[in-house]
C-alpha cells in the first residue's frame, strides 16, 4: 500500500471542473484522487444545483467546492438543453470569482482541468494567466470520429454512400458503429453543440488528459498524439478495485442517485459464483416502453439470476407483475453500487448500454459484457467490446429498431452459459483486466503520464 505523497512547502493547486452528470463526475473525481495521492492540492468543483447529494469541504483526499450554476440548491432543469444554457450563463462568472478568491491565498490555482465539452474554460483560464487542459470522458476512437466528422473527407463520403468507413488507425466501421451524434443532432441540439465544441481551441491546450490507457487504444492514441499532446491516464477506477496502491481510498465515490447498496450486496452474496446478469443502462439512457418490456421478458427467458437497475424515472415502464413473476430469479433496484457489484464473484456478465465508464469498469474488473448501446459514444464502444477487445457480444437490433426478447436470451446464453464463445470471452476479459491494472500500477503507462503531469506542474514557478 502506498501512502499519499507528502510534499514540503505548499502543494500546487489544481481545479477540476466536470459537467455535473454522473458519467463525467465519476472519472474526474477518481482522477482528482490520484492527483492528490501524488501530493497535489485538488479542488473539485460541483454545482449548487446538486445540493445535498454532493458533499463539500475535505472529502476523500481532495477539497470539494460548490460553484453557482444558475440554479438554487436542489432546483432542477426541465431539459438537458435548458441546463446547458443556464450553466453556460452562470459558471464563467462563478469560476472567475473562485480563481480570484484563491489568488489571494497561499494556494493560488496553477492549472484547471476541465471537462472537454467545456472548452471555453481554457480561454477563461488563460485570460487569468492560468494554464489548462481538457479531460476526455470518451475514448480516443470516439474523439477521432468526431474530428473526422468535422473534417468531412472519408467519413462524409462513406456516410453519403452508405458504405463501410475506413479511417486511419481505426478498425473498419459500419454506419451503426459510429457515435449517434455523427449522424446529426436529432432532438439534442444542445448536446450536439457541446460535443463538437471540443475541438474549438484544442490546439492551445498543453495537456489532453484521457480516461483510457495506451494498451487499449494503442494505434488511435498514437494517431491522436501525432496531432495533440494526448496523455491517457485511465482507467480512473478507484484504487481499491484496481491496483490497490492507495491506502486512503476506502470511500470511493459520489453518487447523484441513492444506491440500494446493502440490498444488492446481500442478494448477490446469496447467489452462486458467475450466475448473475447485472443489467444497467447508466444515468441518462431511457428505453421505450416496448423495449423495456422485451428486455424484461428476455431476462426471464434467459433463466439466469438478474440484478437490474431501473432508475426511478423508468420504473413505470417495467411490465406489471414482472417483479412478482420473477421474484425468485431477480432483483430490481433504482441504483446500485456498480463497482462493488461488478467486483462481486456472483456476477457472470454485464448487460450494458456501453457508457464509457460502465464499459471501462467492466473491462477493468474482468466482467464479460452483453452490449446494448443506445446513443452518443455507445455504439462505437460496443463495436470495440465485441470485435476489437472481444470481451463480449453486441446485441442485434431488428429492422424496426427493437431488440427482441429472443435476442436478449441468446446473448446472455452466449456470454454466460453454454455459448461457443464463452471461454474465449472470459480469457480476453481476464487479459484486459490485467492490462488495466498494470497501466495504473507504479511505472505503468497511465501512471507514468500522471507522474509526468504532476512533475511538470510542480516545476513551474507560481
Ligand atoms: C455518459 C455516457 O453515456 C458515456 O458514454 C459518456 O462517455 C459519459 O457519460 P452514462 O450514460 O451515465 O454516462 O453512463 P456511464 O458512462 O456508464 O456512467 C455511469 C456511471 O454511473 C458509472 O460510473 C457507473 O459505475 C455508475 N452507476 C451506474 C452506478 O454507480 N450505479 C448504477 O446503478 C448505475
Amino acid at each position: 500500500m502506498e501512502m499519499r505523497k507528502q510534499r514540503t512547502g505548499s502543494a500546487s493547486h489544481v481545479l477540476v471542473l466536470p459537467l455535473p452528470i454522473q458519467g463525467h463526475i465519476n472519472p474526474m473525481l477518481q482522477f482528482s484522487k490520484r492527483l492528490a495521492s501524488k501530493g497535489l492540492k485538488v479542488t473539485l468543483l460541483t454545482p449548487t444545483s446538486t445540493g445535498n447529494s454532493m458533499p463539500q469541504g475535505n472529502v476523500f483526499s481532495i477539497n470539494i467546492e460548490h460553484i453557482f450554476d444558475g440554479y438554487k440548491e436542489g432546483e432542477r432543469a426541465a431539459t438537458a438543453d435548458e441546463y446547458i444554457e443556464r450553466f453556460m450563463g452562470a459558471v464563467p462568472l462563478s469560476l472567475t470569482e473562485l480563481i480570484e478568491k484563491y489568488s489571494a491565498t497561499q494556494t493560488p490555482v496553477k492549472f484547471i482541468i476541465y471537462d472537454s465539452i467545456l472548452p471555453w474554460v481554457l480561454d477563461l483560464a488563460k485570460s487569468l494567466g492560468i494554464e489548462g487542459g481538457p479531460f476526455f470522458t470518451q475514448t480516443c476512437a470516439v474523439t477521432a470520429l468526431y474530428y473526422h466528422k468535422l473534417q468531412g473527407g472519408a467519413l462524409k463520403t462513406a456516410m453519403e454512400e452508405k458504405s463501410l468507413v475506413s479511417l486511419p488507425s481505426l478498425p473498419q466501421l459500419e454506419l451503426n458503429d459510429l457515435p449517434s451524434l455523427v449522424h446529426g443532432p436529432g432532438s439534442y441540439p444542445g448536446v450536439y453543440g457541446l460535443i463538437f465544441s471540443q475541438f474549438s481551441n484544442i490546439d492551445e491546450a498543453s495537456w489532453l488528459l484521457w480516461n483510457t490507457f495506451n494498451e487499449l487504444e494503442d494505434e488511435i492514441v498514437d494517431w491522436m498524439a501525432s496531432k495533440w499532446p494526448v496523455k491517457p491516464i485511465g482507467p480512473t477506477i478507484p484504487s481499491m478495485f484496481l491496483d490497490k496502491r492507495l491506502e486512503d481510498d476506502k470511500e470511493y465515490g459520489i453518487s447523484l442517485f441513492n444506491p440500494n447498496s446493502e440490498t444488492c450486496m446481500k442478494w448477490l452474496d446469496s447467489k452462486e459464483p458467475g450466475s448473475v446478469v447485472y443489467v444497467s443502462f447508466g444515468s441518462l439512457a431511457a428505453l421505450t416502453d416496448d423495449q423495456m418490456a422485451e428486455l424484461a421478458w428476455g431476462l426471464k427467458r434467459s433463466n439466469a439470476h438478474f440484478l437490474w437497475v431501473v432508475r426511478e424515472s423508468e420504473k413505470q415502464k417495467v411490465p406489471a407483475n414482472f417483479a412478482e413473476e420473477t421474484a425468485e430469479m431477480g432483483l430490481i433496484v433504482t441504483w446500485s453500487p456498480q463497482l462493488e457489484v461488478l467486483a462481486h464473484k456472483s456476477v457472470g456478465c454485464f448487460m450494458t448500454h456501453c457508457g464509457w465508464n460502465s464499459t471501462l469498469e467492466a473491462l477493468s474488473l474482468g466482467v464479460p459484457m452483453v452490449a446494448m448501446p443506445q446513443w452518443t459514444d455507445q455504439p462505437t464502444n460496443a463495436k470495440f467490446v465485441a470485435d476489437v477487445w472481444q470481451v463480449g457480444v453486441r446485441i442485434k437490433v431488428g429492422e424496426n429498431g427493437m431488440v427482441t426478447r429472443e435476442e436478449i436470451e441468446r446473448c446472455i446464453t452466449e456470454v454466460m452459459m453454454d455459448g461457443e464463445r464463452r471461454d474465449e470471452i472470459r480469457t480476453n476479459s481476464e487479459k484486459w483486466k490485467k492490462l488495466a491494472i498494470m497501466a495504473m500500477d507504479e511505472g505503468g503507462s497511465s501512471d507514468k503520464n500522471i507522474e509526468e503531469f504532476v512533475a511538470k506542474l510542480e516545476s513551474k514557478q507560481q
